[in-house]
């Protein structure tokens, strides 16, 4: 089978972001999530034996959560573990303000993805632009946003390849569109026990104790995995650049730094560590500087 490759000029490559299944990591995710998604790709796996039986896999799936807990990196991840790259649309490349052209931009966007020559899984992110709810009004925006989810709908249901869509307003899409998808997954906010994995990957080589990392995980209760990724690579930047800066490195002026630097959105919930700062219990039983293991490990 041709690959789409880095150096093919393609008509996609021009609509679309391509990115290849050597540059995927694996998300960590809630237990259920995994268990859906494992069920997914072994049926993808098994196309042909369910194809021998007169069925076909479940082609179309709906991420839907809050930003920052992983749905690009998940489906980054499922497209590399089916061996393709991933083609990721953003609305704001499809969607304009003429008449008829965002209709148009998704028919093209489909017919290159099917004419590639090679199969690619088409990430459609922020989805909710797309595929808003049909309304009733006559105005040239109501009628331009039913056409545009109604060449959605056509489109979706003609395409034979895998399509993923990711949305963090669900509340705002179209009902029919919904039921499009055979699969929809919540990507929520990580749980505690998935927080402490988050802590351990994104602070390696740096190692702490598991009590130090239980209590920073409770600290973090709200956090998604994006902003802890964020704020323990800042404390790993500050530990290798800092000495060579001359600025203080005592525990708590590090900790304060970062804190400053990195914040939640202001629409999302604020963890505790950003209420309390260096008071915070998980702050206050760190052992200072953390330990340095083996890089990887
Ligand atoms: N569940 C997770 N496990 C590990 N790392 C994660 C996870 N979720 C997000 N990250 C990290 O956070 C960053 C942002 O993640 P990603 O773009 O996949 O989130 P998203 O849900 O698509 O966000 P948005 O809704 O803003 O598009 C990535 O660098 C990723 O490595
Ligand atoms: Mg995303």
């Amino acid at each position: 089978m041709r690959h789409l490759d880095r150096s093919q000029k393609s008509a996609l490559a021009s609509m679309a972001e391509v990115l290849y299944p050597e540059d995927a990591a694996e998300p960590i995710l809630a237990r259920p999530v995994r268990g859906a998604l494992m069920e997914w790709l072994t049926e993808i796996w098994a196309t042909k034996e369910l194809d021998e039986v007169g069925l076909k896999p479940r082609s179309r799936a709906l991420f839907f959560g809050p930003p920052g807990t992983g749905k690009t990196t998940l489906a980054h991840h499922l497209a590399a573990r089916l061996g393709l790259p991933l083609v990721v649309a953003r609305a704001d490349q499809l969607v304009t303000k003429y008449l008829g052209e965002t209709s148009e931009n998704i028919a093209k966007l489909f017919k290159a993805v099917r004419d590639n020559g090679s199969p690619v899984v088409l990430f459609l992110d922020e989805f909710d632009s797309l595929a808003s709810k049909r309304t009733s009004g006559s105005s040239g925006a109501d009628s331009e946003r039913n056409h545009t989810t109604n060449t959605l709908l056509q489109r979706l249901e003609a395409h034979d390849g895998t399509v993923i869509a990711a949305t963090n307003l669900a509340d705002d899409l179209d009902q029919a569109i919904w039921r499009r998808f055979e699969i929809q997954i919540e990507i929520a906010l990580p749980g505690h026990g998935e927080r402490k994995l988050i802590l351990k990957r994104y602070l390696a080589p740096y190692t702490l104790s598991p009590d130090a990392i239980s209590l920073l995980a409770e600290a973090l209760d709200g956090a998604s995995p994006a902003l802890m990724r964020q704020w323990c690579e800042g404390i790993k930047r500050n530990l290798i650049i800092g000495p060579k800066a001359g600025w203080n490195m005592e525990r708590d002026a590090v900790i304060e730094r970062q804190l400053a630097s990195v914040a939640p959105h202001p629409d999302l919930q604020r963890p505790r560590l950003w209420d309390r700062g260096i008071r915070d219990p998980a702050i206050r039983n760190l052992a200072w500087p953390p330990e340095r293991g083996k890089a990887g490990g």
